[in-house]
């Protein structure tokens, strides 16, 4: 289904009765709804699961290019918004916890639960600074497909690269399809993100931490840290998993999804 929200048309999946509990899921960078399928599908009746394409990203309009976190956050308020949806369990995975974690900064009153995946609340430190502003001039310069190839190594745990050639194919396939102003925005996006960390401590809603025990991007310290500064969160490690859990040990990631969703 498609909203125009902030400019852009933005498209969005739905499943579960309309009236039960609220989940809206926001997938990484650069992915897209369909990350969130394998949960869509195991997700029990009564929830009802949202899970939308970002500004640019799957079926979304791709629009100037020019991302912000905060845009990020506007669209996702406004589809709660179109969808009447007052407040919502907001799950997000990497790029997707960013911006969960600059919605529950921002619009507390909008949070029923979290739900943050293979994420973390510092911004990006100089170098890593730095680090995007590579791949920015690379994916003008040669592409999409080099930064692919990079990106699906670096997310992926040595054994599903080995062990899992669907997924590594589903992965790759969902990169290699953006476009590199979609890329380059996202990536400026993120470079530009603020510090979620000191709004941590103000956060009182449950709140459950997921992350790959093989992660390297947003590794499991990072995911301690968060556990440490938001009171009463759950911290779960995904086994045999790396940066992208909820894809490569789907089953252990369900288990505890919905077993927070059934506590909530
Ligand atoms: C993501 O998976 O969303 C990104 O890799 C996160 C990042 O680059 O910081």
């Amino acid at each position: 289904m498609k909203v125009q929200l902030n400019g852009v048309s933005i498209n969005y999946a739905e499943r579960g009765l309309p009236q039960g509990l609220p989940l809206v899921m926001v997938h990484g960078f650069p992915f897209n709804h369909s990350m969130w399928d394998d949960q869509m599908m195991a997700l029990p009746q009564d929830i009802r699961a949202v899970a939308f394409d970002l500004r640019g990203f799957g079926e979304s309009e791709v629009g100037d290019g020019q991302y912000s976190i905060e845009f990020f956050v506007d669209d996702l308020i406004g589809l709660l918004d179109h969808l009447g949806i007052a407040e919502a369990v907001i799950c997000g995975l990497s790029m997707g916890g960013y911006i969960t974690l600059r919605a529950a900064e921002r619009h507390p009153d909008r949070v029923r639960a979290l739900v943050l995946c293979d994420t973390r609340s510092e911004a990006d430190p100089n170098e890593g600074r730095i680090k995007r502003a590579d791949s920015v001039r690379s994916v003008k310069k040669n592409g999409v497909k080099p930064f692919a190839d990079q990106f699906v190594r670096s997310v992926l745990a040595p054994a599903t690269l080995e062990r899992q050639p669907a997924i590594v194919k589903r992965v790759r396939s969902i990169v290699e399809g953006n476009t590199p102003l979609a890329i380059c925005g996202a990536l400026l996006a993120m470079a530009a993100r603020t510090d979620t960390t000191p709004s941590l401590a103000a956060i009182k809603v449950p709140t459950l931490i997921l992350v790959g025990e093989h992660d390297k991007l947003t590794p499991p310290s990072a995911a301690k840290t968060l556990h440490e500064r938001i009171a009463g969160s759950q911290l779960s490690v995904i086994p045999e998993a790396a940066h992208l859990s909820n894809m490569e040990n789907t089953s252990s990631f369900n288990e505890h999804l919905v077993k927070f969703l059934k506590s909530l």
